[in-house]
């Protein structure tokens, strides 16, 4: 994928859609049923193969307009999801998650250059037109922060849950509405029929997103797309919300990308965290390994930031300075530098180049030096 990418308008603001016609991805059914696994299986009684990664994100760098200039948002992103993995992509507000999701939906805004490549079993995304694109789509379900501002307040419930399956996949109204209302039941809401009748404002925050993932799933998505699906509902809400999610991905064998915040969220449920800088991934962990044995300042200082219960008499570390955007970071030097408590000259004399380390990978100068010494967020 390479120079400005021209989104489809056809088919941008449909999260999930596509159609049953044939093209060049397979088409999935419109119940998912996949056991989730980190390997592809074999039919039965075959062994289980190893799986090549579901979406691979290669080099993505993202430029947009902004204030009269073209400047970066996105850089040198790079990461693989394997099939059945639950990836955590965490970061200040302005990091450039979202920007990342909506690069891999192909919703960037129409200006938007871009380069590097976005690979989805094994298949340039960006290469993709019309049903291809389309039949890309109903492959990748995105669950989005504000439920709300992406339902339209004057359709009723069922019509938007239906759609996509009596559109793309022509599946019978009645037959629809029947899935949509058992996948209302796996989403914890039994009175499907009732709340098909219903409208967007007639829900709660938490029901309206248990909705939006019930309708999310019912095109047979392999990935998910979780944009910070419980950052606008209360804590009591969050958690149910959450155990949904997992639960269903887990049963429907669904690769997902989880953003948040959050770093212990994403630890929590995720197998490896990416931890998202000013446009940049500065460190992947495994999710288990994250909190105690960091390979990045940045991300002891995002854990040093959190209240833990466990730990109350403990002072919360606020990071000094503010969050840069990736346009803002100086293109020479590591963008944490201006923050970082262990930054010495050789961080400032260029942006430090991705280290596989530890299993992991981080974008520190000082990674090898540092390890084992920033668990705690300690001084350097
Ligand atoms: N439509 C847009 N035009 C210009 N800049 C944008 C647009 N959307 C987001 N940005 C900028 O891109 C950067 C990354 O944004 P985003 O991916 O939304 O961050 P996050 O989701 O991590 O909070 C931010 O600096 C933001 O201001
Ligand atoms: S490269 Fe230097 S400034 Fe950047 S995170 Fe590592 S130690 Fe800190
Ligand atoms: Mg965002």
């Amino acid at each position: 994928m390479s120079g400005p990418v021209a989104n489809d308008p056809a088919v941008t603001g449909t999260a999930v859609s596509g159609p049953a016609a044939a093209g060049a991805l397979p088409a999935t059914p419109a119940t998912p049923a996949t056991p989730a696994s980190g390997a592809a299986q074999g039919g039965p009684g075959e062994p289980d193969r190893p799986a090549g990664p579901l979406l691979e994100v290669d080099g993505l760098t993202v430029r947009l307009p902004i204030e009269g200039a073209s400047r970066p948002v996105l850089r040198d992103v790079s990461f693989s999801l394997r099939p059945g993995e639950a990836f955590g992509l965490v970061g200040e507000s302005g990091s450039g998650k979202s920007m990342t999701a909506r690069a891999i939906d192909r919703l960037l805004p129409a200006r938007a250059e871009v380069s590097g490549a976005i690979r989805f079993d094994g298949r340039d995304i960006g290469t993709l037109s019309g049903a291809d694109l389309r039949r890309y789509r109903s492959q990748v379900a995105m669950i989005f922060q504000d439920p709300r501002a992406h339902t339209n307040p004057v359709r009723r419930i069922g019509d938007f849950m239906t759609e996509a399956l009596r559109t793309n996949l022509a599946v019978p109204a009645a037959q629809a509405r029947a899935k949509a209302v058992d996948m209302l039941a796996q989403v914890g809401i039994e009175d499907g029929a009732r709340r098909l009748r219903q409208y967007p404002h007639q829900l709660s925050g938490g029901m309206l997103q248990r909705v939006m993932i019930a309708a999310a799933l019912l095109t047979g998505p392999r990935l998910m797309l979780a944009d910070e699906p419980t950052t606008a509902l209360d804590v009591t809400t969050q958690a149910e919300v959450m155990a949904i999610l997992d639960d269903l991905r887990r049963e429907f064998g669904l690769t997902m990308l989880f953003i948040t915040h959050d770093l212990e969220l994403a630890a929590a449920i995720c197998d490896r965290t990416a931890v998202m800088y000013a446009g940049q991934i500065v460190e992947i962990r495994s999710s288990m390994l994250l909190h105690d044995d960091p390979l990045h300042p940045y991300t002891a200082a995002l854990a040093g930031a959190r209240p833990d219960i466990a730990q109350t008499a403990r002072r919360l570390r606020a990071i000094p300075g503010r969050p840069l955007s990736a346009f803002e970071a100086l293109p020479a030097e590591c963008a944490f530098a201006p923050r970082c408590p262990h930054a010495r000259d050789v961080c400032r004399a260029a942006v430090p180049g991705p280290l596989e380390i530890g299993g992991g990978m981080s974008r520190c100068a000082r990674a090898h030096d540092l390890r084992g010494r920033l668990g705690a967020v300690a001084d350097g």
